[in-house]
């Protein structure tokens, strides 16, 4: 079965055409990468739990048009809530857009009695800065409470939703239960810092946060943010590779 030489010419067909993809892409997007830790890379990673895991797809069915995110991350924040996320405490998202997560994530774990606190500007991505090199503001400005609303409804558990720019729009009264699991996903560096730093007043230990946007082509200033987070003592921190950075507090 396994014939080396037979695997060796098809990683280096794998690579040409890897090559040609990533030429697409730019030409597509109309932008030439000059960045030499940035590229496309197509590993013998083939597994893919995702395809055939029923619960999750039964839950992605209800909740995947309310959700940015590629299947690949649902699946890591449905996985890790599962075991994570602890009775009686919260989960919060911050950068919810129309609800999408909060709701998978209450889905799988109903039997928790969590709170869900859902946040977002509902205006858009705010607080860019120098280390973003895309973003410019009011992107994803296409969001409204009553999305999230609907993923409410169709999860049956209530959430809390908080409008307005994060951490100034939160009302500390909200958070009541210890939050031991949290999903970031807010596309600049400053937004990704002063959320982390502020949820981190609330972590306890063992409790998990997902910095969405890690790696990923025009999100570096949260990339640079994740990159910070790696050399302090309190967290142990990877990458997925999937454009997560996984944040356990130690
Ligand atoms: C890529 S979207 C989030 C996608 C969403 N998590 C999903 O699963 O589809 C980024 C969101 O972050 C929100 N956002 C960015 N900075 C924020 C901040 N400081 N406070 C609240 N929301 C913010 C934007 O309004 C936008 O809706």
């Amino acid at each position: 079965m396994f014939n080396l030489n037979k695997v060796i010419k098809a990683r280096k067909r794998l690579k040409l055409v890897t090559n040609i993809l990533f030429k697409l892409f730019q030409i597509n997007l109309k932008y030439r990468e000059k960045r030499k830790d940035y590229g496309l890379e197509i590993n013998e990673y083939f597994y893919l739990p995702w395809r055939v895991d029923k619960e999750f797809n039964e839950i992605y069915s209800k909740i995947s048009q309310y959700t940015l995110n590629p299947t690949s991350r649902l699946y890591t924040i449905y996985d890790l809530s599962k075991k994570h996320l602890l009775p009686n405490s919260t989960f919060i998202e911050i950068g919810c857009w129309k609800g999408g997560v909060t709701g998978l994530v209450a889905l799988a774990n109903k039997d928790k009695f969590a709170d869900y606190i859902a946040c977002d500007t509902f205006t858009g991505v705010v607080k860019t800065s120098e280390k973003d090199t895309f973003f410019k503001g009011n992107e994803y400005n296409d969001a409204c409470v009553s999305d999230v609303l609907e993923v409410e409804e169709i999860s049956n558990q209530q959430f809390k939703i908080i409008e307005g720019i994060f951490p100034e729009s939160v009302d500390k009264s909200l958070i009541t239960k210890p939050i031991s699991f949290a999903h970031i996903d807010v596309d600049t560096y400053q937004s990704a810092k002063e959320s982390f730093e502020y949820l981190n007043k609330y972590l306890v230990k063992g409790s998990v946060v997902i910095l969405d946007d890690y790696g990923g082509w025009f999100t570096d200033g949260a990339t640079k943010f994740g990159n910070e987070l790696k050399i302090r003592n309190e967290f142990f921190v990877a990458p997925n590779h999937l454009g997560q950075l996984l944040i356990y507090k130690i």
